[in-house]
């Protein structure tokens, strides 16, 4: 443990900080850790002011990429300026430290810069994935009561404006808790603007000084909140702080991907909205004084060789991005990247779900050359920072595999008792030592923190991840998915509950059960089984869903049946749904309360 603290400490040097810590760890309040106690420092200034003062301020901080084409680079020195007149415009409007901020936007240059000034201010931010829907928004902006929203008017989505900000009106409609609205233009379509709360950010942001002294906050303060889902209908709002954070996804940023300040042009393709846009878009690289590419919009707008074009253009060294979009991508055809010069790439990273051989293999060959390193990076939203992951150039790497614990982090594959299993064994992956990005709690609901991830393995202390894992021969790390009721469906994180709590809330579905099936592309498609009381389209119960949650949580398939398969005390079993859905034989039907039900089920499907 005194190493683990030792090797952390020095990893703590690679920040700025106004005041240094006492102690590099205070774990007596387990599970809620105190990292870099003491110390103080300011988030915003390390990801940008100080690598202006050390006289890179001409070094391009972000290429961004439009959709439509048009392009915006963004010095340090500008980037400091644009932070400093967003955060003088937030306290403009009476936003202190330990105020909640929510985000709403696409992927616009605004975007970070909001995030920024929140943290340079000690304002929490909760970014929303623009996908979300008005009543998701809600919830979230209602749990962490945020006092202001920051939207745009639109988005450009396949070279077509979609609205924000009229979702956003709907949403925050009687929401008590927001005062004013801050809107960037970026698609130009006329928006209604509330003259009590709406502002331009344009007017507000763009008439601010660009001088503002950041002040340096303790190493425990929150950062941000970020909203996930967990086996419960509710979101849980994962809370990051700033020191300990700050110091794993810089380092990990840069041992993971071996990125050299000044050199690498990197490119995560992250949308902020999830927790690899906070870490390795936002604070992260930028931390580490990166040059990266923000791109806007979608991988086939205009057309499918977009990413690799803006690889070519921009001479990308270091591509981040997920396993679905890989599969997509080798669905298109090896002869779209073939048509592009992809030379500069040297590191190739994977994260989001378990990266399937196939996928890992046609990655490092078509896009990588047959010779860049392919990281396959195993975290969370919970753990802040890459956890497993080979490194380049060290690590012998095995497609499928994100092999081992970074330097300074543990972790292990226990059996249900949480005893170590042996190599070649399978189990459940443990955090068994705390980290310094690891969550802070959940937002408002210290027991519900205790329960979902300490409760498991309380005996031992161990952090329960939710993955099933197992070990090879070698000892290396395999990850198999999530052993609860939470899919993966093109690596985004949904719970079954969640979609089925949006299918009863139709007045036509009488029960609902949800089950993550295995998807050639999206890695885990949503299948549902309905129950229904009323008349009702399919197409509708889908739309429906869509509405409540967004559109990522759409189902792929409905199926009506006329009962559900339940054990005697009366837990669904999805086992057997699953079994159905991925068109199996049905599995063992012992345990069921009624045997024939699963008959009842084949037969109505099979005239379907
Ligand atoms: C899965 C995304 C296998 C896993 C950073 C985890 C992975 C969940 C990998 C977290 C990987 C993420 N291999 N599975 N390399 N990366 N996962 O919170 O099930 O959106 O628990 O964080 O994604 O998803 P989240």
């Amino acid at each position: 443990m005194a190493d683990r603290e030792a090797f952390w400490a020095e990893q703590a040097e690679r920040l700025t900080w106004d005041t240094k810590w006492s102690r590099v760890l205070d774990w007596s309040g387990a599970p809620f850790a105190k990292w870099f106690v003491g110390g103080k420092l300011n988030v915003a200034y390390n990801c940008v002011d100080r690598h202006v003062e050390a006289g890179h301020g001409d070094q391009v901080a972000i290429h961004w990429v439009g959709e439509p084409g048009d392009t915006r680079d963004i010095t340090y020195a500008q980037l400091k300026d644009d932070v400093s007149r967003a955060a003088n415009a937030l306290l403009s409007l009476g936003v202190k430290a330990h105020d909640r901020v929510a985000i709403q936007l696409q992927m616009i240059p605004e975007a970070i810069v909001a995030m920024l000034a929140c943290a340079r201010i000690g304002a929490l931010h909760s970014v929303v994935f623009g996908g979300f829907s008005p009543a998701a928004l809600r919830s979230r902006v209602d749990d962490a009561a945020a006092k202001i929203v920051i939207t745009s008017d639109g988005q450009f989505r396949r070279g077509k404006a979609a609205p924000m900000k009229a979702n956003v009106d709907q949403a925050l409609e009687g929401a008590e808790s927001v005062e004013k609205v801050i809107v960037v233009r970026r698609t130009g379509e006329d928006v209604p603007m509330n003259p009590e709360r709406d502002v331009w950010w344009h007017d507000l942001v763009d008439a601010q000084s660009p001088e503002h002294t950041p002040e340096a906050f303790d190493s425990e303060h929150p950062l941000f909140i970020l909203y996930t889902s967990g086996t419960t209908g509710r979101p849980k709002g994962i809370l990051h702080t700033s020191g300990g954070y700050l110091t794993q996804v810089a380092y990990t940023h840069h041992v993971v991907f071996d990125h050299k300040p000044g050199r690498d042009v990197y490119w995560c393709t992250a949308d902020i909205g999830w927790v690899t846009g906070h870490s390795y878009i936002v604070y992260g690289p930028l931390a580490n004084r990166v040059t990266q590419v923000v791109y806007e919009g979608t991988p086939n707008t205009p057309h499918e060789g977009r990413h690799w074009e803006i690889i070519q253009n921009y001479k990308v060294s270091i591509y981040y991005t997920a396993p679905t979009l890989i599969r997509t991508f080798m669905k298109w055809g090896d002869d779209i990247p073939a048509k592009y010069d992809l030379s500069s790439l040297r590191v190739l990273g994977s994260v989001g779900e378990p990266i399937n051989p196939e996928a890992w293999i046609w990655y490092r060959e078509h896009i990588g050359a047959g010779k860049a390193p392919v990281v396959d990076t195993w975290w969370q939203t919970e753990t802040g920072a890459i956890m497993i992951s080979p490194l380049p150039g060290v690590t012998a790497t095995k497609p499928g595999s994100a092999q081992t614990p970074l330097p300074g982090i543990s972790a292990i594959v226990v059996d249900d008792t949480g005893k170590e299993v042996p190599h070649g064994g399978g189990g459940y992956l443990v955090l068994d030592k705390p980290w310094p990005s690891m969550l802070r709690g959940i937002w408002g609901d210290d027991e519900r923190f205790k329960e979902t991830y300490w409760s498991r393995f309380a005996d031992q202390g161990y952090y329960f991840a939710g993955d099933g894992a197992k070990y090879d021969d070698d000892g290396d790390i395999w990850l198999l998915g999530r052993v609860d009721d939470v899919m993966n469906v093109s690596g985004h994180r949904i719970s079954t509950t969640e979609v089925e709590s949006a299918l009863v809330s139709h007045p036509a579905v009488a029960e609902a059960a949800v089950v993550g099936a295995s998807d050639p592309t999206t890695g885990q498609g949503i299948v549902a089984f309905v129950i229904l009381r009323g008349e009702a389209a399919v197409q509708e119960l889908r739309d429906h869903v869509a509405k409540e949650i967004g559109p990522i949580a759409k189902p792929r398939q409905i199926m009506v049946v006329p009962e559900l398969p339940k054990t005697r005390s009366g837990k669904i079993m999805r086992r057997l749904l699953r079994d159905v859905a991925e068109n199996r034989q049905i599995g063992d039907v012992t345990t069921l309360a009624d045997s024939s039900v699963m008959d009842l089920i084949s037969a109505k499907l099979a005239e379907a």
